[in-house]
């Protein structure tokens, strides 16, 4: 074999290894994200899913959190609410998680000292109201 052909195949075997490992970063750093909080998604909502809640949690979601997920959940800085398959899991729990101790190393902070434990669950009920499919749960 010529000395450039193999030079040529050389760099040809180097650049799809590259791309592979790129790859597999990439999934990585997805898998990394998309993750739940088992340990939290047990925890019981102590507060009924009523309209009187939803409204609650709407007005608290307006004075807190509506600069970074948008009005109605549609989303902004931080992501949509308004989808069932969210980044730290669906439960009411794993949200009440999150809202509670926030998301390190993000700009989503813990609302446990700023707000009550029942003021966070209504805002749960008005975040899982947002969707249809989970009003019932
Ligand atoms: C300063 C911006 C900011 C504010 C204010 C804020 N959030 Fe967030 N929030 C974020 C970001 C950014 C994330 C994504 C964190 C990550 O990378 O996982 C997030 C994530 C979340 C998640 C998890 C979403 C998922 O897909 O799992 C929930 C639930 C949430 N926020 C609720 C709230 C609630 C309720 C409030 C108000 C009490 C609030 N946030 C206020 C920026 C904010």
């Amino acid at each position: 074999m010529k000395t450039i052909t193999r030079v040529v195949l050389n760099i040809l075997i180097l650049l799809s290894l590259s791309l592979v490992s790129l790859n597999g970063f990439a999934q990585e750093a997805q898998h990394e994200h998309h993750h739940r909080h088992l340990k939290y998604a047990k925890i019981k909502n102590p507060i009924a899913k009523t309209e009187k809640s939803i409204a609650q949690g709407r007005k608290l979601y307006e004075e807190h959190c509506i600069a970074c997920h948008g009005e109605g959940g549609k989303g902004g800085i931080g992501p949509e609410l308004t989808s069932s398959d969210r980044i730290h899991g669906s439960t009411d729990g794993e949200i009440f998680h999150v809202i509670t101790a926030g998301v390190a190393g993000t700009k989503m902070k813990g609302f446990k000292k700023e707000l009550t434990e029942e003021m966070r669950w209504h805002l749960v009920n008005y975040i899982t109201s947002l969707n249809k499919n989970e009003i019932n749960k």
